[in-house]
């Protein structure tokens, strides 16, 4: 299986320090916050990794993260030439996955769950895209999931005013081989949103309609990293961690 893990955008809401350099380079407590994912990939033996870069100082993602040698990875890079969106930067990484299904991951994200087990299952249904969900008390910010009684996805809502349930989609995606397909269907019938971006919710839905798509609830810790707040809600996660191993 291959990793693919989305490191573009611009990280605005964390100015001005990316100003002058890359929001993924930004410590959560001991590390660049890009070494979480990347790791986290390589844990669950994804070692072959494309990395798509963007925004200012990606030449120190590439310093810093190198061939990937140090960590168990083989890594490549992609150059996002504009924050287009979380599907655009997945766009660009068609060659990389030649045919196969995909694991993707968002460079600002923090997980605690082990996600082998979900990973296994993937394998024994690569048809079927797999969405991983947690409870957020601030739904509004995130995708979020509408959910039947049995625990299928009805559709998701991107940042909606009246979220319809409390499970946000995290930034872990399982993509079957036709995802580049889907992007380009999303791209021609539905296009890039009112801020500009081709959407992963537009593609998510595609799925969802397609009864494609299978969601998983998350207990452990997850946050983004793409705030003040949630950069030090991470930063303290990681801490504490480590404060009781
Ligand atoms: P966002 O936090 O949605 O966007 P951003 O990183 O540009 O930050 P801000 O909204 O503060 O300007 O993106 C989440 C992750 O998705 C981010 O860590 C990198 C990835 N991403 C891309 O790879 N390309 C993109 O065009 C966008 C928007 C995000």
């Amino acid at each position: 299986m291959k990793g693919i893990v989305l490191a573009g955008g611009s990280g605005t809401r964390l100015s001005p320090l990316t100003l002058v350099t890359n929001k993924h380079l930004l410590p959560v407590y001991d590390e660049p916050m890009i070494f979480k994912p990347l790791k986290m990939l390589v844990n669950i033996g994804i070692t072959e990794i494309q990395m798509v870069i963007g925004g200012n100082g990606v030449g120190d993602i590439v310093k810093i993260c190198g061939s990937g040698s140090s960590m168990g990875a083989r890594l490549s890079y992609v150059h996002q030439d504009r924050p287009g969106g979380i599907a655009e930067a997945l766009k660009l990484t068609k060659d990389f996955s030649a045919g196969e299904p995909v694991v993707v991951i968002l460079g600002d994200n923090i997980f605690e769950n082990d996600i082998s087990p979900y990973l296994e299952i993937f394998e024994k249904d690569i048809d079927t895209c797999r969405l991983f969900l947690t409870e957020s008390e601030e739904p509004h910010r995130f995708g979020v999931a509408e959910l039947a009684p049995d625990g299928s996805v009805i559709g998701i809502e991107e940042k909606p005013k009246q979220p319809k349930s409390n499970k946000v989609v995290t930034g872990l995606y399982f993509y079957p081989a036709d995802i580049y397909d889907v992007i380009d269907w999303v791209q021609k019938n539905v296009g890039y949103s009112g801020r500009n971006e081709l959407e992963i919710t537009d593609v998510n839905n595609y799925y969802v309609r397609n009864k494609r798509c299978k969601a998983h609830v998350l207990d452990g810790f997850w946050s983004d990293a793409g705030t003040f707040p949630t950069l030090l809600r991470s930063a303290n996660f990681i801490a504490q961690k480590k404060q009781t191993k």
